[in-house]
């Protein structure tokens, strides 16, 4: 989700006036707030803050990336522009063709590349909301219309409706699955009646490791079907900016020479490649992520006012009911927990909240249930 800051319309005068005014006109996407800046906004030390609002991590990266990026001798030379080593240990992870991967700064840089490739002024880009701001924000910077196949009561695609966008010509679909923020996965079969239609699909798996399960195999059969990855979510590698894509042997071709030549750097490859040698210390962290998914559903669950929806996914979407969401959320913010809150079409009145450690979870239950009673 995102884009959803005011339409701040730029004066067009000045140098601006030759500057493209659609771009000037387009709602900024609105990132969430790192730890320094909001330890210092909230007056509360960053060890006290419980950042439940990024789906961040909270084990961190494998020490193994920690004594890599210590060890490297290289900072002052230029990255490989081809980017061999991470592509070939990233295909063996994924169990794809290093061919088919092109690496990049997060995989917001590789929907990005996506539709620089692929969108032209007035195409068209099918998107599924309520879902994650950057694919509306992708399609708009590169002057395409987006046509939405919002989804049903429950989160699932309302698959015809898609499939009506792709009849008429749309050139790309955005999917996120799981989908952030309301943690819910596209099944196989409804991934191939949008696959059917001929138009590029990029299934997002940002969080894919949660959910343990991949479309991943099913590129080798289709050859318009792109998976963007990320090394932020279940390697805990957000702040070093590290993702990938899959795709089909010649795009990635083609994605690999539009791109900039430099556009993953010498740490984030070395913290990729230590990241992947410590896989199974990390596979744990993810394995207690989903416990205490579980655990924290069924706490919150005991909150008679918040409906807490199904997730495969590192964070819960919750609707908040008979309380103000807003509120809520600013209630937490006060007492140092962070969560996002949403007000668009399907998701009104919800907080969607990161799962973190055990005690972050205690930390967030304890202020609700204050809040609760004094919130009405
Ligand atoms: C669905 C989805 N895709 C992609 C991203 C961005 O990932 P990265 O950090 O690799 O750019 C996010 C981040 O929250 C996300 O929720």
């Amino acid at each position: 989700m995102g884009a959803v800051a005011k339409v701040d319309m730029a004066p067009n005068e000045g140098l601006l006036r030759l500057a493209r005014q659609d771009l000037l006109a387009m709602p900024g996407y609105e990132p969430v707030e790192p730890l320094d800046v909001l330890a210092r906004r909230l007056g509360i030390p960053e060890e006290r803050i419980v950042k439940l609002d990024g789906n961040e991590n909270p084990y961190g990266p494998s020490p193994k990336v920690r004594e890599a990026l210590a060890r490297f001798p290289y900072y002052h030379i230029y990255p490989d522009p081809e980017q061999g080593q991470v592509r070939d240990a990233i295909a063996g992870y994924v169990g794809a063709d290093p061919e088919q991967i092109v690496v990049g700064n997060g995989s917001d840089e590789l929907l990005d590349l996506t539709g620089r490739l692929f969108l032209s002024p007035g195409d068209s880009v099918v998107n599924a909301p309520p879902t994650f701001g950057i694919y509306e924000f992708v399609a708009r910077t590169y002057g395409a219309e987006v046509a939405e196949a919002p989804r049903r009561e429950d989160f699932a695609l309302d698959v015809d409706a898609a499939e009506r966008a792709l009849a008429s010509g749309a050139k790309l679909m955005f999917l996120s699955s799981p989908n952030n923020p309301t943690g819910n996965v596209v099944s196989r079969a409804e991934l191939e009646r949008l696959l059917a239609h001929g138009a590029a699909v990029v299934v997002d798996e940002a969080y894919a490791e949660f959910a343990a399960e991949s479309f991943v195999p099913l590129t080798v059969e289709h050859d318009n079907l792109i998976v963007a990855r990320t090394f932020s979510k279940w390697a805990g590698l957000a702040g070093l900016r590290a993702g990938y894509g899959v795709f089909p042997p010649a795009v990635a071709e083609a994605i690999r020479k539009i791109k900039m030549p430099y556009n993953m750097n010498v740490a984030a490859q070395a913290a990729v490649l230590a990241a992947l040698e410590d896989r199974t210390a990390l596979t744990e962290n993810v394995s207690m992520i989903v416990s205490e998914r579980g655990r924290m559903a069924k706490t919150l669950a005991r909150l008679p006012w918040l409906r807490v929806y199904p997730s495969r996914a590192n964070f819960l979407l919750c609707q908040v009911q008979g309380r103000q969401a807003r509120e809520v959320q600013a209630r937490l913010r006060e007492r140092g927990v962070l969560v996002r809150h949403f007000d668009s079409p399907g998701v009104r009145g919800c907080l969607r909240i990161s799962v973190g450690r055990p005690q972050d979870t205690d930390r967030l239950v304890e202020a609700l249930t204050e809040i609760g009673a004094a919130v009405v």
